[in-house]
């Protein structure tokens, strides 16, 4: 699978990966480059074609948004969750076995509306998690996000481990005021990480300027934001197709 890269992403320093499922990235990634990773999965193309597709109602596009979500989170997880060595008794011997540390919660930032559809099933994929809700409205004249909830610690740890969930990536404001409002708070850029089904080369270009340590997991990148600031073709609005405020 290759991604196309826009020629502003590549000057920004954005490099993309379309092979994450093969592990973690060969090479050291440079702290300074922003990495966006697009897992070539087939299931992730499936429920991304179920999503995109307008004749989707409400509950089969949840139920889509939660898969891709899970799907993100696993490959968002490989080299990242923190496992401590352990000892079982087996039915036929003593294994060697490692567990998902728990006293290292995973926090995990939905932005409302419409990030909470992509961490559905994310507690069969989080052993241990803590979620932090933010919520923006966009503000449909001026495009800029408006902070209405604000659930985040009053400070990080430098250590915390965020997972950001937004499913559309699309102007970028909402996204870089959401990690702004992290960092302020003690949060270590290059300790967070973001979940999104689109996103658009104008976000990441704007993300990876203004904090190249992050990383990105999508399922997929498209090219186009149209005068109302929507990616197209995109899913339309991401929270109206969730919740049936069409
Ligand atoms: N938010 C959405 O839900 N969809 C877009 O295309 C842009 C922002």
């Amino acid at each position: 699978t290759t991604t196309r890269v826009s020629g502003n992403m590549r000057r920004a320093g954005v490099k993309t990966r379309a092979d994450a499922s093969e592990g973690p990235p060969r090479a050291q990634p440079n702290p300074n480059q922003m990495l966006v990773l697009v897992p070539p999965h087939p299931l992730l193309k499936h429920w991304l074609a179920v999503a995109r597709n307008v004749q989707t109602p409400p509950p089969i596009f949840r139920a889509a948004m939660a898969e891709i979500g899970r799907i993100l989170i696993y490959e968002c997880g490989r080299d990242w969750l923190q496992t401590f060595e352990a000892q079982v008794q087996g039915p036929l011997a003593i294994a060697d076995v490692e567990y998902v540390n728990p006293e290292k919660p995973v926090c995990v930032v939905p932005i409302l509306r419409a990030g909470l559809t992509l961490l559905e099933e994310s507690a069969s994929v989080l052993p241990s998690s803590v979620t932090y809700h933010l919520g923006y409205v966009r503000d449909e004249e001026t495009l800029q996000p408006k902070l209405y909830l604000n659930k985040l610690p009053k400070q990080f740890a430098e250590d915390s481990q965020i997972l950001v969930s937004d499913p559309m990536l699309a102007t970028g404001g909402t996204i870089v005021a959401a990690i702004d409002e992290m960092v302020s708070r003690g949060a270590s850029p290059k300790n967070i990480r973001i979940i999104c089904v689109v996103a658009s080369p104008v976000a990441l270009t704007q993300l990876s300027e203004r904090y190249p340590g992050l990383r990105v997991y999508a399922a997929m990148i498209d090219e186009v934001l149209n005068d109302d600031g929507y990616i197209v073709p995109g899913l339309g609005d991401a929270g109206d197709r969730a919740f049936g405020t069409m």
